[in-house]
């Protein structure tokens, strides 16, 4: 029995959101992804392995408010058994480098996406580089994907080091491997200020107050895409 749902949860599509350090915006990512499957109706389990718990104190908020945003993967230990039980697994990681590998041997390797979130910077992009020319660890780098945070294209550097990541991974052959950057928002209408603070109503659905800006759909869809789920 316990051999069945080991195999199943290796199965189970994982987005693992990791960085360099601290501060990039992995938690907001991985929250906002986490509440866009909940929109169309698919069930997250979402693990915070970071101390700051930041994740985890999202689930938290939005289950006070009355709205339950993380499944458990599987019925064993459940009290209702009627739950419904997560189809993608969200890990939510501290800005550690190493924070993956456990989950390089967890998952499948067809089910495991790397999501490293990070700026457009130097600093980002140099960590990054070693990272990824140097790590192919059972696989690291074809389930690598590049997720800019913070993004201006306004800015000659940021479009700068974009460019040096898109031939970073273009040596790889990896050039699907950039998803579309999300830019700087923070506290107007389509600002995430408030969004880690939890909510009673889902980011992207029509009766909340935000307006969903056009990159962060787009890099939704991407990543909803790697899912292979329908929006
Ligand atoms: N694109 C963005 N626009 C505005 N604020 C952002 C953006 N990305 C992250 N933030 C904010 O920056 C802070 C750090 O983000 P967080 O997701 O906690 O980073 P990490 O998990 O990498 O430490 C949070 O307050 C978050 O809401
Ligand atoms: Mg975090």
């Amino acid at each position: 029995m316990i051999e069945v749902e080991k195999k199943e949860i290796k199965k189970i599509k994982t987005f693992l959101f990791m960085t360099s350090k601290g501060g990039c915006g992995k938690t907001l990512c991985s929250c906002l992804f986490a509440d866009k499957l909940l929109s169309i109706g698919k069930f997250v389990n979402i693990v915070d392995v970071d101390a700051n718990q930041v994740a985890q104190k999202w689930v938290n908020k939005c289950k006070d408010l009355g709205r339950v945003v993380s499944y458990p993967l599987t019925l064993k230990n459940s009290l209702n058994p009627n739950q419904n039980i997560a189809d993608i697994r969200i890990v939510d990681t501290p800005g550690i480098l190493g924070s993956y590998l456990p989950y390089l041997k967890k998952n499948d390797k067809d089910n495991l996406f790397i999501i490293i979130v990070g700026r457009s910077a130097e600093s980002d992009f140099e960590v990054n580089e070693e990272l990824y020319k140097d790590s192919d660890l059972d696989g690291f780098r074809d389930r690598v994907y590049f997720l800019v945070n913070s993004y201006s294209d306004s800015s000659e550097t940021q479009k700068e080091y974009f460019e040096k990541l898109k031939k970073l991974v273009s040596d790889y052959d990896n050039v699907s491997h950039i998803l579309s950057p999300i830019k700087y928002r923070w506290g107007d209408s389509y600002g995430y200020s408030d969004f880690l603070k939890g909510s009673d109503k889902n980011y992207f659905s029509k009766d909340s107050k935000n307006i969903v800006a056009k990159d962060l759909k787009e890099t939704m869809k991407e990543l909803l895409e790697l899912a292979g789920v329908e929006s």
